[in-house]
């Protein structure tokens, strides 16, 4: 059985791999623009292409039973018709709820005929990182809202959790909400990665245009777009916490934020 990894050398697509390795399964294909810098591992069938140039897609395609598909929204009607056509019969889709930010994917994925299964995170615990410049250059953290709440969630789980559906069929047609294990306010992040990095983190309470401009070092153009749809005054609704599914699906705990402060730690050290 041929599984086809999209992304598969961005965050969670290059974890994927690992974790459909760790499982035992060698038939890996990943799809990358660029094979000869991708250092994926022995055994790997690295192939090139990207999902944003579909005219790249059916060599890549051929052949491949199962995908973990990276999120393309403007792309995915065609990657999905290209994949139906391939033959490729269950798609493990990150997107969001289908009327998110994200939701173009899943209600795409379920338009295709395709077998699915959707993942829908939290936002990352990876996104921290773009406090890098601000905690390096003075450790003060500048926040619309230092106080909105969230369950962030590790890349690696989402991850575990991909591979883990990728590879058995009991998850088809099922929609999985991911988040980690505890609901934390901005502020308790800032706290985590203080004990971590061993400094004083502060966050401070800023508006937007100075938020944007103290994530810019970091996020570049990106970061107004990050400001406005993802730093919003978001508070979990307590009636769907906790969210279980990490260890539901994977039999392994979710990772605190606390741990992947500290496994994560010297990334906030270079610039
Ligand atoms: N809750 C949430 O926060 C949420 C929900 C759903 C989705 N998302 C999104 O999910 C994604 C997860 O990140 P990810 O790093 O795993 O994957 P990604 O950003 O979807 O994939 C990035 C990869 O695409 C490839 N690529 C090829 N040409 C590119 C180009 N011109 N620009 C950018 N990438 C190019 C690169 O791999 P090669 O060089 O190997 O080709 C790169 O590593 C993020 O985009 C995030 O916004 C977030």
């Amino acid at each position: 059985m041929t599984v086809l990894v999209t992304g598969a050398t961005a965050n969670i697509g290059r974890k994927v791999v690992d974790h459909l390795l760790a499982a035992g399964h060698a038939d890996i294909r990943a799809l990358t623009t660029n094979p000869r810098r991708a250092a994926l591992p022995e055994g790997v069938t690295v192939v090139e292409g990207y999902l944003r140039r579909p005219e790249t897609l059916p060599a890549a395609f051929a052949g491949v039973d199962r995908m973990y598909l990276a999120p393309t929204p403007d792309t995915v009607g065609e990657v999905l018709a290209l994949a139906k056509a391939a033959g490729i019969e269950h798609v493990v889709d990150l997107s969001g709820e289908p009327d998110s930010w994200w939701g173009t994917v899943c209600t795409a994925v379920e338009d295709s005929g395709l077998a699915w299964t959707h993942l829908w995170p939290a936002d990352f615990m990876e996104n921290t990182l773009t406090w890098s410049h601000q905690i390096r250059a003075s450790g003060v953290i500048r926040e619309p809202h230092p106080d909105s709440a969230s369950a962030p969630i590790a890349m690696d789980d989402i991850a575990a959790v991909a591979a883990t559906a990728l590879l058995d069929d009991s998850h088809r047609d099922r929609a999985y909400p991911l988040a980690g294990p505890e609901v934390l306010a901005r502020t308790d992040l800032a706290r985590h990665l203080a004990t971590a990095l061993g400094r004083e983190i502060t966050v401070e309470r800023a508006s937007r245009a100075d938020t944007v401009a103290a994530l810019t070092p970091t996020m570049g153009d990106n970061a107004s777009w990050y400001v406005d749809n993802v730093l919003t005054d978001y508070r979990p609704d307590p009636a769907t916490l906790p969210v279980t599914s990490v260890p539901d699906i994977t039999g392994r705990p979710a990772t605190t934020f606390a741990d992947w402060a500290r496994t994560n730690a010297a990334r906030f050290t270079v610039a």
